[in-house]
């Protein structure tokens, strides 16, 4: 028997390096675990973590250093000897299989069988459908077993991602970012469950841009730059000012914004507007009023799963409406998509892989994608693309939102999953709407590039372009907005403009 003690480091990484071509992400890291901890992996986007995490589970080989776990070398390590070793890991973005349902999902690689005569051996459906229910129970997860993985949400999928590492019997468990497109709700049962492993005495690495999130939960917390450990602290003995600091040299500003535009010009207005769901996980829209202003910078908050998304996806043409009106730039809205593009209304999905991004088209490629129908490159170029121009422009983007690496051609599926999200808010930039509806635009994304997203959109309605964000990380946001609409259970619960507009006056709102 192994005596164990409270101290016992059960993982550590030492001098770990790893290079993509001549991109050199980690360099000389070295990490360690103890039995029973809850320990946070920060660091701005494109820090490492998630490439330290891929090394821990055996995805990617580090280009040097060593692995022990239990006191013991791992000579070599893939992700089903990782774990067969007792670590698992819960991705960042979810690993889906869409054909599947979500308790196959859930058990893939993992299929409960059964025999029969014969010796031969078939996947026990039943059980298989027992045991994700379970899990899901557990978790507090609202998910059927038997839907489809194709029809879910964004935030569904993370659910599914989530019960997935929960039914290993792992004595590691890595969370990288787990609590986005969470409910505070879903949250809470979270921490609670990792609070529970913890006493059972596992250990959990934690990544996060979240750090009141990390002092709440861990033990300690490691901070990652440029591929470096910057330190690791114990959080009893330290505050988030240290670690904000220890994660990026520059300590972003939050911009101020004093002008309060007062456009009388209506833009988008919903009369008594009602839209079902379109498929499971979605919200019912009910009753919706609502007029939006000319250049006013307008925040639609709510948890996730309050009916943001639907909103956003009515206003933008994407989503049909079972009654009422929804007039946008003075027209009835269109259900052709394209037809809207052009009229100047852009939907930035929250989702990037799925509805977002082409994962093998590079950076550049992605920002002109849907941009090339409209605005001033359509109009420039009727039916052709001055690839230089497009290229310049992507250049700027780049520059502006500080995407790691800064090179047009790089494919987008090989970036960290914070600079994925700035390219699809590139694309945004890149077209120049009327009104860009944006979906949960700082999720995913480190505090500083959030600033920086936020002085964009400053600038954005300055020359004219109507701002509408649509966001569960509303804490994030408040600073530019002129105006607050907060919606619960599909419906519009309140609104709040310049002055009244604060978060304790927000959270009363969204609970109530
Ligand atoms: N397969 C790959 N090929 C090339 N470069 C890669 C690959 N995977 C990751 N990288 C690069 O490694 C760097 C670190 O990425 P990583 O995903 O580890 O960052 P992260 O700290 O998890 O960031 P985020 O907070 O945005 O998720 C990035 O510059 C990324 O582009
Ligand atoms: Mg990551």
């Amino acid at each position: 028997m192994v005596v164990t003690n409270d101290n016992e480091i059960v993982l550590e990484a030492r001098g770990i390096y790893k290079s993509f071509g001549y991109n050199q992400v980690l360099t000389g890291v070295d990490f360690s675990l103890k039995k029973g901890e809850i320990h946070g992996l920060l660091g701005l986007n494109g820090s490492g973590k998630t490439t330290l995490l891929n090394i821990l589970n055996g995805v990617f080989e580090p280009d040097k250093g060593e692995i022990v776990l239990f006191g013991k070398k791992i000579e070599k390590l893939t992700p089903e000897i990782a774990k067969r070793l007792g670590l698992v890991l819960c991705n960042q973005i979810p690993m889906i299989f869409y054909n599947l349902t979500v308790s196959e999902n859930i058990l893939i690689g993992q299929e409960p069988v059964k025999k029969w005569a014969g010796g031969v051996t078939l996947i026990d459906k039943t059980r298989l459908r027992q045991i994700s229910e379970e899990v899901l129970e557990l978790c507090g997860f609202e998910l059927s077993p038997d839907a489809n993985a194709k029809s879910l949400t964004p935030s569904q999928q993370k659910q599914v991602e989530i019960a997935r590492a929960l039914t290993y019997n792992a004595q590691v468990i890595f969370f990288d970012e787990p609590t986005n497109m969470m409910s505070p709700r879903d949250a809470e049962r979270l921490f609670e469950l990792m609070l529970e492993l913890k006493n059972k005495g596992k250990s959990i690495v934690y990544v996060t841009h979240r750090i009141s999130e990390a002092f709440r939960i861990c033990d300690r917390i490691t901070v990652l730059r440029d591929g470096k450990r910057v330190g690791t602290v114990i959080s009893k003995e330290s505050n988030v000012a240290d670690v904000v600091a220890m994660i990026s040299r520059n300590i972003a500003s939050v911009p101020e914004h004093k002008k309060k535009i007062t456009s009388e010009e209506v833009i988008i207005e919903l009369r008594n507007v009602t839209a079902l769901p379109d498929k499971i996980g979605e919200r019912m829209l009910e009753d919706i009023n609502l007029k939006i202003f000319k250049g006013q910078i307008t925040g639609i908050v709510g948890v996730v799963g309050s009916g943001k998304t639907e909103l956003a996806k009515v206003i933008a043409g994407i989503k049909s409406i079972n009654s009422g009106e929804v007039i946008v730039l003075g027209e009835p809205v269109s259900n052709n998509v394209l037809e809207m593009i052009k009229r100047g209304v852009f939907y930035l999905p929250e989702d990037i892989m799925v509805e977002g991004l082409i994962p093998a088209m590079s950076i550049r490629e992605n920002m002109s994608l849907v941009g090339l129908e409209l605005g001033e490159f359509a109009a420039k170029y009727p039916g052709g693309i001055n690839r230089k121009e497009e290229k310049e422009m992507a250049v700027e983007i780049i520059r502006r939102l500080n995407i790691v690496p800064q090179n047009t051609e790089f494919p987008v599926q090989r970036l960290s999953g914070g600079n994925k999200k700035k390219v699809l808010i590139g694309r945004g930039l890149l077209v120049k709407p009327k009104i860009l509806l944006l979906d949960e635009p700082t999720m995913g994304v480190d505090i500083p590039s959030s600033m920086d997203f936020l002085n964009m959109i400053l600038k954005w309605a300055e020359e004219g372009i109507t701002p509408i964000i649509f966001s569960s990380e509303f804490e994030r946001i408040l600073p530019i907005l002129e105006r607050v609409i907060i919606l619960r259970d599909g419906k519009i619960v309140g609104e709040l403009y310049g002055e009244e507009i604060s978060e304790t006056k927000i959270n009363t709102l969204i609970a109530e």
